[in-house]
């Protein structure tokens, strides 16, 4: 690993106190660092609003990472090197005077990278200030999601930052693509022929992509209250695993041959009228319920809610893509907060064979699944039907797996967390993991006509259990074309 040692830069970190930075942010470096990848000279700026003693701040994200980190992963002479790293600045990121001593501690290094763990609004402004001081030439930015609320405001945001950096030093982040087996989602499809030649209207009958969370919302009641979960979750990772399921063979690895197929996946989004929306999209919003056993408070009773709120904490949708490949596959995707576990999986539902010589009653075996498990099991199966073994069996049908767990398989190599990989390649100056604009406001503007759809209905959500599977309008939405969910208990 040591021999891919990453050039000096300087790393600054814009919201540094904030929960992304300190449960995730800070993390990540740690580890980069104790893999031995960071240059010795690299140095990392923790840049937040709060004053005070810099080593009182420090001190705070010493004990983030200690909480973070797993204790058999935290060794003191790694976090002593990595603290040597650390520096903490007070800054109003719209000030520009307060520049003057990050450019002083960014020193001449050739590489700045400017990770903006902030609200979206000050991206523009900071922007504005690295260049005023001339550190914008030397610049790297990274943008985190949420960029806007919907076309409009991402677009004022991504223009801002465009007044000062050219997109190939833009790195937008979704983390859902730093995942491992996100990744290994284009190795699969493109590294084995096997499945090209099946990808496709002629063999697969339609796709399935749940991402569960056990969580409610743990404390974020003010963004996600404004956001619910078609916005937080739907228009970013959900829609690029939809691209990563649906997008043709990119020519080459490089970031703009990935992008292009997958822009034109987005673009090829059937528009959902509103009409339409109440058989193709199904909100909910959970109340009172249980998790792991233990009583559960409603969305509407979470910690600084409002009573009045139809924000959706749960969304289930048909999509379908209108391209030769594609044509008459729905893709249903389906998110929540509040459910039985956390789950991120894609199921590929292939055809059943086109003439059926066994047993009546095992026809609904037939068919088979390639199933791609994000999180938790990292790992690939691929569903078939073999013959029951035994004398007294005869031809009897038995699905079971072909299987590729990634922790069985690579036992001794740690999983990396997604804010790992994505770090490590921004500092590569490698974009192939980040979201292009064009890609955002593909996927904004088919998100505003959903949200201008159910506006314009005026519907509340549907109430679900908090730990169930969502609305029973769900398990409508897949059953009226005669399938279901795989795998719900
Ligand atoms: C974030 C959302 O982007 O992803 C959160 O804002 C959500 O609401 C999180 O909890 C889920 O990420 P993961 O990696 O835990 O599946």
């Amino acid at each position: 690993m040591a021999a891919i040692k990453l050039e000096s830069c300087t790393f600054a970190l814009f919201g540094a106190l904030g929960d992304l930075a300190l449960r995730k942010l800070f993390p990540a470096l740690y580890q980069l660092d104790r893999a031995g990848l960071l240059h010795d000279d690299t140095r990392i700026l923790a840049l937040a609003r709060e004053a005070g003693e810099p080593q009182r701040h420090l001190a705070a994200i010493d004990q983030a990472l200690r909480l973070h980190v797993p204790a058999k992963e935290l060794e003191e002479g790694a976090l002593a090197r990595f603290q040597a790293r650390l520096h903490y600045l007070t800054m109003d990121f719209l000030q520009a005077e307060d520049y003057l001593a990050l450019a002083e501690l960014a020193g001449a290094q050739d590489q700045l990278i400017a990770y903006f763990a902030t609200p979206a609004s000050v991206y523009g402004g900071i922007c504005a200030n690295l260049a005023a001081l001339g550190l914008a030439e030397r610049s790297r930015v990274v943008l985190e999601k949420p960029i806007g609320h919907d076309l409009a405001s991402s677009r004022a945001v991504n223009d801002a930052v465009a007044r000062v950096f050219p997109e190939n030093r833009v790195y937008r982040i979704d983390h859902y693509l730093g995942k491992e087996t996100v990744q290994n989602l284009i190795a699969l499809r493109f590294a084995n022929s096997l499945f090209e030649t099946q990808w496709n209207q002629n063999h697969i009958s339609h796709v399935e992509i749940t991402v569960a969370e056990k969580v409610g919302i743990e404390g974020r009641w003010g963004y996600f209250d404004q956001a619910g979960q078609l916005r937080d979750m739907i228009q970013n990772h959900l829609l690029q695993l939809l691209c990563l399921i649906a997008m043709d063979p990119p020519s080459d690895l490089s970031a703009d041959s990935i992008r292009d197929e997958k822009v034109k996946v987005l673009k090829a989004l059937e528009p959902i009228s509103a009409e339409h929306l109440g058989q193709r999209v199904v909100r909910g919003q959970y109340v009172a319920g249980s998790a792991d056993g233990r009583p559960v408070p409603g969305y509407l009773e979470e910690e600084n809610s409002n009573t009045q709120s139809d924000t959706e904490t749960f969304v289930a949708l048909r999509a379908d893509i209108r391209n030769w490949r594609w044509a008459g596959v729905p893709f249903y995707l389906r998110t929540g907060k509040r459910m039985p576990q956390k789950l991120s999986q894609i199921v590929i539902h292939f055809k059943a064979p086109p003439h059926y010589i066994f047993a009546p009653e095992q026809r609904q075996l037939i068919g088979n699944k390639l199933i791609i498990r994000l999180q938790p099991d990292e790992g690939i199966a691929l569903q078939v039907l073999t013959k029951d073994q035994g004398l007294d069996k005869g031809m009897q049908l038995r699905s079971g797996p072909l299987q590729l767990s990634f922790s069985d398989t690579y036992r001794s190599a740690r999983i990396p967390d997604a804010y790992e990989r994505l770090l490590l390649e921004v500092m590569r100056g490698n974009q192939n993991l980040f979201v292009r604009k064009d890609e955002i406001e593909y996927a904004w503007q088919w998100c505003d006509q959903l949200i201008a759809g159910w506006k314009q209905l005026g519907e509340a959500p549907k109430p679900y259990t908090a730990g169930s599977w969502g609305p029973m309008a769900s398990v409508a939405l897949i059953t009226r074309d005669g399938r279901s969910w795989y795998g719900d208990l």
